[in-house]
């Protein structure tokens, strides 16, 4: 039996402004998306998740859903979407779309009717409470983006509770028109053709009934975002978020079962590992993959990063497929945290452990977070709470392809600037050096589509020691060792005893390493793929 390809393949997230413009206005779009397709088809990716494309004011950059069956027309229109849609397929390549379900734009026309009266046949579809008995908000909860998370509604004398900002009030999930809604939401575009949905912030969609206030955080302190003074025990992670998990893996799996293709979801949960594998669900089936964002805030340290691994291996419930994340459109690039040489052992960890990874645009070319200047940032996270480094800007910037004007991403100035070494750091620069890091993306993908040992092989730590990472990978008769040194001193790894004679298969720098009397001699910042 061969592996479902959501198992076996690649996921590459576009944040659809920043990847090619295709009409010449600065940001990027959905013609653009298919202008660069051959490109991703030749890097060697399965899947893309676009980020939302949808009708949107804008104010969380899309994350603010104002029409859920539509395209904002800075992206395109739903004609350009199912033309990209087939370009895409034609390539073999599926795309998910991001479905976010927790909360629309306060634009959306369902809201404006909720809080247009008391007795409006939408007020319940989203949260409305009175004010505590001072007048003040209904309860302690803090916006992940800081501030209380509740607003006053002057007109109709109630507070709306927004887990993000005031402009994306939360959908009442407890209530039946809401959960229909939503569902034939993913219906609409399920039926367009669609492989499948990344769900933002899942565990968010239901709060405890009653509100009550959520415990102070004793870990807090002033260099964090202010949303951290609290737990969030009782307004995320409620046991009955997984029925409604489970419902939609049900809509995904009909369409299966139809014999209409396998549609997969993958849900966006920023939970502890044991929190965590409940997304798999236990009753029924839900996210066929809830993400795995442990990478991105591992400490680079080999015990460390084998515990970690090793943790999340044996907290996997049968039959629970792993994945890896190694950077998204919300946190820190990888360059950044890990620098340019570890960059490219971190490339080489991502895609070869067991489980699907997804890639973030940009990170194929080492790019870091680039400084935004004032006067130019956009994102409401870093406004609202300044000094402390929250903006996401600076790993939303434009895709460099080329040595031209505007690095071939638009023919006019971007919305976001350019990483400052465009003129070097660029797809077409990048693509013809045999040592750039985009080669060896390229190298890493093409082995995990020939050795099945990398796409769905098993699993075994050898070696985590100081700085040095060993596991191998197995399929029948197929073994696989991959050697990771996580710092900048050479290392020695002593390779099992029954692997005499193992071959080369990719080093992350030039030239071949030693193998001297069966001791791996690791360079700094060498990661090697070795054939036993
Ligand atoms: C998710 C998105 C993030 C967005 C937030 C609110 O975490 O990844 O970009 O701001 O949800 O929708």
């Amino acid at each position: 039996m061969t592996a479902p390809w959501w198992q076996s393949g690649v996921i590459y997230q576009i944040y659809p402004r920043s990847f090619q413009d295709g009409n010449g206005d600065g940001m990027g779009d959905l013609r653009g998306i298919g202008q660069r397709l051959d490109y991703l088809a030749g890097l060697g990716i399965d899947a893309i998740w676009i980020s939302p494309i949808y009708p949107s004011p804008m104010v969380d950059f899309g994350y603010d859903v104002a029409d859920y069956c539509d395209i904002d027309p800075r992206f395109g229109a739903l004609a350009d979407f199912d033309d990209l849609l087939a370009q895409a397929h034609a390539r073999g390549i599926k795309i998910l779309l991001d479905f976010v379900p927790n909360h629309t734009s306060d634009r959306h026309p369902w809201f404006v009717e909720s809080r247009s009266s008391h007795d409006n046949p939408k007020r319940d579809w989203y949260l409305w409470r009175d004010a505590a008995p001072d007048g003040g908000p209904p309860n302690n909860w803090v916006s992940d983006f800081g501030g209380s998370a509740w607003e006053w509604d002057e007109a109709t004398g109630q507070y709306y509770y927004h887990a993000f900002l005031k402009q994306q009030p939360d959908l009442n999930w407890r209530s039946p028109a809401v959960q229909a809604a939503m569902y034939d939401v993913m219906r609409f575009w399920f039926d367009r053709g669609v492989d499948g949905f990344r769900i933002d912030v899942l565990w968010h969609l239901i709060k405890a009934g009653s509100f009550p206030d959520n415990p102070p955080n004793p870990a807090y302190h002033p260099a964090l975002a202010e949303m951290h003074r609290v737990l969030q025990l009782h307004s995320t992670d409620q046991a009955e978020v997984h029925v409604i998990a489970a419902e939609m893996r049900a809509i995904a799996d009909g369409y299966g079962a139809a014999g209409r293709g396998e549609r997969v979801l993958i849900g966006e949960i920023y939970l502890p590992v044991d929190r965590l594998m409940h997304y798999y669900g236990r009753e029924r089936p839900e996210m066929h993959l809830p993400f795995n964002f442990q990478l991105i805030e591992a400490v680079w340290e080999a015990r460390a990063m084998a515990a970690l691994i090793a943790t999340y291996e044996a907290a996997l419930p049968p039959g629970g497929w792993p994945n890896w994340v190694l950077g998204n459109h919300d946190r820190p690039r990888v360059a950044t945290r890990l620098g340019q040489a570890q960059a490219r052992v971190a490339a080489m960890l991502l895609l070869t452990l067991r489980g699907a990874p997804t890639l973030y645009y940009g990170d194929e070319l080492g790019l870091s977070d680039v400084p935004i200047p004032p006067e130019q940032l956009h994102d409401p996270r870093g406004l609202r709470e300044p000094g402390l480094g929250l903006g996401r800007d600076p790993v939303r910037t434009p895709m460099p392809w080329d040595g031209s004007a505007h690095a071939g991403f638009s023919t006019a100035q971007s919305w976001l600037p350019l990483n400052a070494d465009w003129p070097t750091r660029n797809v077409a620069r990048m693509m013809p050096e045999p040592a750039s890091i985009l080669r060896l993306y390229h190298q890493l993908l093409a082995l995990r589509r020939d050795h099945p040992a990398l796409a769905v092989g098993a699993f075994a730590l050898l070696e985590s020691d100081g700085d040095v990472l060993a596991y191998e990978r197995r399929e029948g008769a197929q073994r696989l060792i991959i050697a990771l040194n996580l710092g900048g001193q050479p290392q020695r790894l002593a390779l099992p005893r029954d692997t005499t004679g193992c071959r080369l298969l990719l080093s992350t720098l030039a030239a071949a390493p030693l193998i001297e009397n069966d001791v791996l001699l690791l360079r700094p910042d060498e990661g090697v793929i070795l054939a036993a």
